[in-house]
């Protein structure tokens, strides 16, 4: 007699488009290979890069069909041979390469860390993209430290939210771009300074920036320059033209470099300790149930949105 293959959800689509390409489908649950854990997901991160591999305009996962998610929080469920440092049982969150928006997912053991027993999965599952953004930018690439002058653009968003915090919690003095509806959240969150991009220029109101950190692209690099003290780094998340080569950048006394999201292990067992004991309370505007992945996607792209998003798996 043969055992039927356990099955699992996949939040899936045969074609690029708008939210409603997304479809729920049965499929056999994945079995992880050497070195991978399989994690039933309890909560799932949507964030601009789900949006934008779904409708193809980044060719994030190439042509469809394929599952979004890259941000989940869940348990481990099976090891796969090789692995050390995680059993079955273990409470995750990690980024993974896609196929997040799942009940069940498999990755490699070094895309997870044990996600602590006081956050739970929703907030654990808003973490790793934005925390890995802040962190590579700010602390790896950065260094800002106690008194630095930080700028971040676009800082009520999932990642700016996060930036913002981990700059207060290095001691920096934080100057954040938001729409005036988002200034009281980002002041609660320690941010020292705002301006209203909507309404002002910000090259005339910041200046003296030492770090900036931009998550809004196009003209924004380019304009930040002017900003920043001599030295000054710009951090950029979102690939635009500088309108300069980087060396150039460089001959004008200023510094440039790109931030990409990795998964690590090692990053993300620091971020947990700060999620921990809420020195870094990272906000999730909505959670949604997990078939309603379409209506996540909309709110996302209606733009407003503080901090995260979030779909919850069904038990
Ligand atoms: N390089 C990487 O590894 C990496 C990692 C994560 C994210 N990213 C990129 O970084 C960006 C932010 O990501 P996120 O997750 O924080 O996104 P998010 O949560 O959707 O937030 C986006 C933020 O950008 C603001 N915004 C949108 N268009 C703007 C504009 N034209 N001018 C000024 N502000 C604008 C939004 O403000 P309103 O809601 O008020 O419009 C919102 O606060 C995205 O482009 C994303 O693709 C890159």
């Amino acid at each position: 007699m043969t055992t039927a293959q356990p099955r699992t959800q996949v939040m899936t689509q045969h074609r690029f488009g708008g939210p409603e390409v997304l479809t729920l489908e049965e499929r056999p649950r994945p079995v992880p290979a050497a070195g991978e854990v399989l994690v039933r997901v309890r909560a799932a991160g949507v964030g601009p890069e789900d949006g934008q591999a779904r409708s193809g305009s980044a060719p994030v996962y190439g042509e469809p069909p394929f599952t979004l998610g890259r941000d989940v929080s869940g348990v481990v469920e099976e090891v796969g041979a090789e692995v050390v440092g995680l059993r079955a049982g273990d409470e995750v969150f990690g980024l993974v390469d896609g196929g997040g928006h799942a009940l069940h997912v498999t990755a490699p053991a070094g895309h997870f860390a044990v996600k602590p027993s006081t956050l739970d999965h929703v907030r654990a599952a808003a973490a790793p993209t934005a925390m890995l953004t802040a962190w590579q930018a700010l602390i790896d690439i950065a260094r800002v430290g106690p008194g630095t002058r930080v700028l971040i653009h676009a800082a009520a968003g999932g990642v700016g939210h996060a930036a913002v915090q981990l700059a207060k919690a290095e001691g920096a003095y934080v100057i954040g771009t938001a729409r005036a509806d988002d200034h009281a959240f980002l002041r609660d969150l320690g941010a020292d300074e705002l301006v209203d991009d909507t309404a002002t220029d910000f090259t005339t109101a910041v200046h003296d920036v030492e770090v900036a950190l931009d998550l809004v692209g196009g003209a924004y690099g380019p304009r930040t320059l002017g900003t920043l003290r001599p030295k000054g780094l710009l951090v950029c998340a979102v690939p635009g033209d500088l309108g300069l080569a980087p060396e150039e950048v460089e001959a004008r006394g200023m510094r440039f470099a790109i931030v990409q999201a990795e998964p690590s292990a090692d990053r993300l067992t620091k971020i947990a300790a700060l999620l921990a004991d809420d020195r870094i309370r990272l906000h999730v505007d909505a959670a949604l149930p997990f078939a309603e992945a379409a209506e996540a996607h909309e709110l996302g792209e209606a733009g407003g949105v503080k901090g995260g998003l979030v779909l919850v798996m069904p038990d």
